[in-house]
């Protein structure tokens, strides 16, 4: 049964942990509490928000309306097919523990999404990824319930629309589907593995630990990829922070070679619809790596990552993004758009 809360604080729901209330708050465990909450009347009459989305979210002000926390949880294998294994995991399943559980059986191709803070249900939305793979490529479906039409569908990766952290339940479908669990793809571990090394930083590890990288194994990625993080990005569970602020701005290659001219240490990476540069050199190019204003500041190991000192609010966040961003324009002539959803 579900309880409508009120006036409750979203200081725990965000890793961000900037302290707003929500007017209204409501946690649903199963689907019957999904289709019994969009019957009642709190549901009709507030605008809602679906939390599965926590870790990359940053509240600027109160939320005037209802808060959906979807703590759907079961992990299951629902389908083999030769090497090929399908895990069914609910929305509220932790996305690191699901993929070490599958390395553990030596099912593959989550190596790289490991550490990335956030629940299952959250991947599919933001498309989330790093170190050359994101979540469409292990996603095989969706399931969800549909608050326009109450019922539930399930989506095939195609019908997801996946693009670079983006998805059509940030678009179209946003906050008008409650996801319920997601179905992932993975292969047993064989001879044939060709894994996905190529990042600068996985090469530097494997050369360092004088790894074969012909002979690597899913779970030496994996362990490579947590000293990375480790490393680099801050532990949420201690500094306030939603990962990368920015996407990593993609230009034409006309832009990319007036830029060129004036700036040829830029890195670039070559990708469908363009050039991809680095958000993270260039708020470091515009002084911004490590420093800090009010309780905000970007990290001292990555300027991409902006974090709350403690106390941050989230106008102040807001406001330190706003001045990256002008910043970057000014010196730049590049427009850094949030990946971090802002509210
Ligand atoms: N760089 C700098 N200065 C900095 C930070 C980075 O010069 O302060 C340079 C690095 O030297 C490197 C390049 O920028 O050459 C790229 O940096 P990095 O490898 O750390 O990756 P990123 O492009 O900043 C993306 C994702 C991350 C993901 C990493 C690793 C986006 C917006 N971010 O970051 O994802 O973990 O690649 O694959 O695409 C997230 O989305 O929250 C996230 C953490």
């Amino acid at each position: 049964m579900i309880e409508i809360q009120k006036n409750i604080s979203l200081k725990p729901y965000n890793t961000f942990a900037v302290d707003v209330q929500a007017d209204f708050f409501v946690e649903v465990k199963d689907e019957q509490d999904i289709f019994y909450l969009i019957s009642t009347d709190v549901f009709a009459s507030q605008p809602h928000l679906i939390l599965g989305w926590w870790a990359n979210i940053l509240f600027t002000k109160n939320y005037n309306g209802l808060v959906i926390k979807v703590s759907l949880l079961g992990k299951k294998v629902v389908k083999q097919d030769g090497n090929t294994v399908y895990i069914k995991a609910g929305a509220w399943e932790n996305r690191h523990e699901l993929m070490m559980r599958a390395l553990k059986q030596w099912y593959v191709w989550g190596e790289n999404l490991v550490l990335i803070p956030g629940q299952v249900g959250a991947a599919p939305v933001g498309n989330i990824g790093a170190y050359g793979k994101e979540a469409k490529d292990i996603i095989y479906e969706v399931e969800g319930v549909d608050l326009t039409t109450k019922e539930k569908k399930v989506r095939t990766n195609s019908d997801c629309k996946f693009g670079y952290r983006d998805s059509i339940f940030k678009q179209e479908l946003k906050n008008k589907v409650i996801i319920t669990a997601v179905t992932f793809v993975f292969e047993k571990q064989s001879t044939g593995y060709v894994p996905d090394i190529q990042y600068n930083d996985i090469q530097d590890s494997i050369w360092e630990q004088w790894i074969d990288p012909t002979e690597i194994t899913a779970q030496e990625i994996a362990n490579i990829i947590i000293s990375i993080r480790e490393n680099k990005l801050p532990d949420w569970t201690k500094i306030g922070t939603a990962g990368s602020f920015f996407k990593n701005p993609v230009l034409t290659q006309k832009q990319y070679e007036k830029l060129l001219v004036k700036y040829p240490e830029l890195k670039w990476n070559i990708v469908a619809n363009g050039i991809k540069l680095s958000a993270g050199q260039l708020i470091e190019l515009v002084g911004y790596k490590g420093k800090s204003q009010w309780a905000v500041g970007t990290y001292v190991n990555h300027a991409l990552i902006i974090v709350n000192n403690g106390g941050a609010s989230g106008a102040e966040i807001r406001a330190f993004a706003q001045a990256i961003q002008k910043k970057v324009l000014e010196l730049f002539w590049v427009t850094l758009e949030p990946e971090v959803i802002v509210i």
